[in-house]
């Protein structure tokens, strides 16, 4: 899994069911965890590795990467030793088994501290340093060492408060809920399809269509948390979306949630509507490294010319997004990226092109507080934004508004 992420690109997800198809349930669940622990923590764990070692063992040996299994076992897990000694060694048996022994005794007798702040990818903290600030690289290093709290989104405000009512949870906007419980099947109402889960952050953008909408576009809409919202407030949705599997999920969520839109399979690059729309949500594929608590591989996957390309993808879609909308019509897009390339400098690019919009920066109490404008008119959560409560994914939201 680890190769597939670092030297591949590839998610973890997709390297995990190549990886570990054929280990049952309980193994996989288990090399999930201790892939994802290593990711979190890799930085660190190589630090402490180095500190070991006379000579630097390259980045992808062997060595290196059993060594990486077992401290991130022992950091992130609480292996005990004999255990994580006992899992380590078979994996280098025939090859530098002596050398494996003898840096994880070092260490081991050494003692491995706790990391409460693990270090993010050198590369990754230059550049958030950069665009945001020493406050929110810290906040990101805080928030990476803990699991992210669960975030439900209810379809009515009346289900949010029943189950508020019954369940321990704290509501940071209209219809969401964030819940003690970390296990979604542990919480009633998922079959019944009161709720999804979407990170409050995520929910956002969909809150920044104008109830008066009737048409509304959902472009790039799988797996549906924002078709869902869409749909829920009443508007005559079309979800769009290239992937004919996640379009799946989508269709599954709206069955389930017994809400409705039209479902259109098709590269958005290429498709042409029949009619226009009143408002178009196009929440844009991005480097997703807004979403790095829960996918600490984005930090290693989004590298400058992956980060390029998806700007380029972004500028294009937004072009032909906006040849859509009727005249006064809304343009909301949003990426769960922390880079400014596929944010704040996306946006500004397509007002420069000169397609007749501009900035409609949200009224007041559209939102949360949390989520001010900045001067500029649009929306940035940065990591740090609601740490005591738990944190939220980072994003970029900006409404734009059709004048001609
Ligand atoms: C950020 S995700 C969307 C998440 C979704 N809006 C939600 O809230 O659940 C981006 C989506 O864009 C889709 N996508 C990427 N390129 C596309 C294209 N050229 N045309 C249509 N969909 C595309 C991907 O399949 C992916 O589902």
């Amino acid at each position: 899994m680890l190769d597939g992420v670092l030297r591949r690109g590839q998610t973890l997800e997709g390297a995990s069911s190549a990886a570990s198809a054929r280990l049952a349930p309980n193994d996989r669940a288990l090399a999930l965890a201790i892939a994802g622990e290593t990711l979190r923590l890799l930085p660190d764990l190589d630090g402490l590795i180095d500190s070991a070692t006379r000579q630097r063992l390259p980045d992808d040996s062997k060595a290196r990467m059993v060594l990486r299994l077992a401290l991130a076992q022992k950091i992130g897990l609480g292996t005990p030793d004999h255990a994580l000694v006992a899992t380590a060694l078979p994996l280098v048996d025939g090859g530098p088994r002596r050398l494996v022994h003898g840096v994880l005794g070092t260490l081991l007798r050494r003692g491995v501290p706790a990391i409460e702040a693990p270090h993010l990818p050198d590369a990754v903290e230059l550049r958030w340093r950069a665009a945001w600030g020493e406050d929110a690289v810290l906040a990101a290093r805080r928030q990476i060492a803990h699991r992210p709290p669960l975030d439900l989104t209810f379809a009515l405000d009346a289900d949010a408060g029943r189950f508020a009512g019954a369940h321990q949870s704290r509501s940071l906007a209209p219809r969401h809920l964030r819940v003690a419980s970390s296990s979604v099947a542990e919480l009633p109402g998922y079959d019944s399809g009161l709720w999804w889960v979407q990170d409050l952050a995520a929910s956002l953008p969909a809150r920044l269509i104008p109830g008066g909408a009737k048409s509304v576009l959902d472009l790039c809409a799988a797996p549906g948390g924002k078709t869902m919202q869409l749909a829920a407030a009443g508007h005559d949705v079309t979800a769009l979306d290239q992937s004919e599997s996640r379009l799946g999920r989508l269709r599954d969520n709206l069955q389930r949630t017994r809400l409705d839109a039209e479902l259109v399979a098709a590269d958005a690059l290429k498709w042409k509507p029949k009619r226009r729309f009143d408002a178009i949500l196009l929440d844009a594929p991005c480097s997703a490294t807004g979403t790095f608590r829960r996918h600490p591989e984005v930090l290693y996957r989004a590298r400058p010319p992956i980060i390029a390309q998806s700007a380029e993808l972004q500028a294009a879609l937004l072009d032909r997004a906006a040849a859509w909308l009727e005249p006064g019509g809304i343009l909301v897009y949003s990426v769960c990226s922390l880079e400014p390339e596929e944010g704040e400098a996306a946006v500004t690019a397509f007002l420069g092109r000169g397609d007749g919009f501009k900035i409609d920066r949200p009224d007041p109490g559209e939102l949360p507080d949390f989520a001010a404008a900045s001067d500029a008119g649009w929306v940035r959560i940065v990591p740090g934004t609601l740490e005591a409560e738990g944190g939220l994914d980072g994003f970029f939201i900006a409404r734009l508004v059709r004048s001609a």
